[in-house]
């Protein structure tokens, strides 16, 4: 008996944590609404390195394993980076022979990369999410946001979107540029994707890459708070059921979305030595990823890699 609750015990602990844990989610919850603050401390810019999507992904599972009888209704997502919500994906996972933590698969649903999956199951998460935009969120960064299920942004230099993958001879994949076609439309996705630009706060409030934007960190926190808190009063059942109809008809096909990542982004950026030679490239530029006019400015010095 003691033996079976040791075992039970284990697998709870083993499913509620797949992957190994680096502190780099911060949560706390009350009255059904959970914050989740990210703070990859293992990066200046808030990378989306091993550290943070294993951090992310034991939490995606912890928020699905009741289902609809989770005590959580809503997830508000934030970052403790001033200058970053998340920058992109760690590039070293793409440039042959970086032997890093993540794998490209994902190991439990081998079809699928590991970011897709991880940003699928954030679009399948019962709960509502919302995204609180107050840095920079390119390429897998904007992939995120456009995970969730709304984006609020403060006006500010610091909010910079973009999907910056074709940039380096690659497309967005994880459906960033297919959700952005029903959110601004086809003409204005392909004006910013083609010529990977950043896109402020402002415009994208215009034009509805993110709901709303908002003068002060005061006026943006207490909005999303009250439609977090007011959401969050409803059945769990409702908001799950009007998510699964809106995600039918506004989120791309699961074949479709793995085909987009896969086909595009293994052939161009891995496969390809063009590919591989700008990545290397922009390590370089970044210095491997650190803070500085590179990240901060990517659209403007991305350039003159081809100079
Ligand atoms: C899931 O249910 C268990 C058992 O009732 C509970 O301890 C846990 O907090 C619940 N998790 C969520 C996210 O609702
Ligand atoms: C982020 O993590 C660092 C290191 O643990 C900590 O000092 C800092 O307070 C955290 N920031 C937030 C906003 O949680
Ligand atoms: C996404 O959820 C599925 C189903 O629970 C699981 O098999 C998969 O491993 C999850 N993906 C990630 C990256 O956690
Ligand atoms: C770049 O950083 C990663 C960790 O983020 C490290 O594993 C790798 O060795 C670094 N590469 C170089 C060339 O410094």
């Amino acid at each position: 008996m003691v033996l079976f609750f040791i075992i039970a015990f284990l697998c709870v602990s083993v499913f509620a944590a797949q992957y190994p844990s680096f502190g780099t989610v911060k949560t706390s919850t009350s009255n059904g609404v959970m914050h989740v603050v990210l703070n990859n401390t293992f990066s200046e810019i808030n990378l989306l390195d091993a550290h943070l999507a294993f951090d992310l992904a034991n939490l995606i599972a912890r928020l699905q394993v009741n289902g609809t009888d989770s005590d959580i209704h809503v997830v508000v997502f934030s970052s403790a980076n001033p200058h970053f919500f998340i920058a992109h994906s760690d590039i070293n996972i793409f440039v042959n022979g970086f032997q890093g933590l993540e794998p490209l698969f994902d190991p439990f649903t081998p079809d699928m990369g590991f970011l897709d999956s991880l940003f699928w199951n954030i679009t399948q998460l019962p709960q509502a999410t919302i995204a609180i935009i107050e840095g920079r969120a390119r390429a897998a960064g904007n992939e995120f946001l456009m995970a969730c299920d709304m984006r609020f942004a403060l006006s500010s230099p610091e909010v910079r979107l973009a999907q910056t993958e074709p940039s380096v001879g690659g497309n967005p994949g994880t459906g960033g540029g297919m959700y952005l076609s029903n959110l601004i439309n086809r003409g204005r996705t392909f004006e910013y994707l083609l010529s990977a630009t950043d896109i402020d706060a402002d415009t994208a409030a215009q034009i509805g890459w993110v709901n709303r934007v908002f003068k002060t960190k005061n006026a943006l926190y207490d909005y999303v708070d009250k439609l977090a808190k007011r959401i969050a009063i409803f059945p769990l059942a409702g908001i799950a059921g009007t998510k699964q109809g809106i995600n039918a008809v506004s989120r791309p096909p699961r074949d479709v979305y793995i085909q987009d990542a896969q086909d595009v982004i293994v052939k161009l950026l891995i496969q390809s030595s063009l590919g591989q030679s700008l990545l290397k490239k922009v390590l370089k530029a970044t210095n491997n990823q650190s803070i500085g006019a590179f990240e901060l400015d990517w659209p403007n010095q991305v350039v003159q890699i081809y100079k």
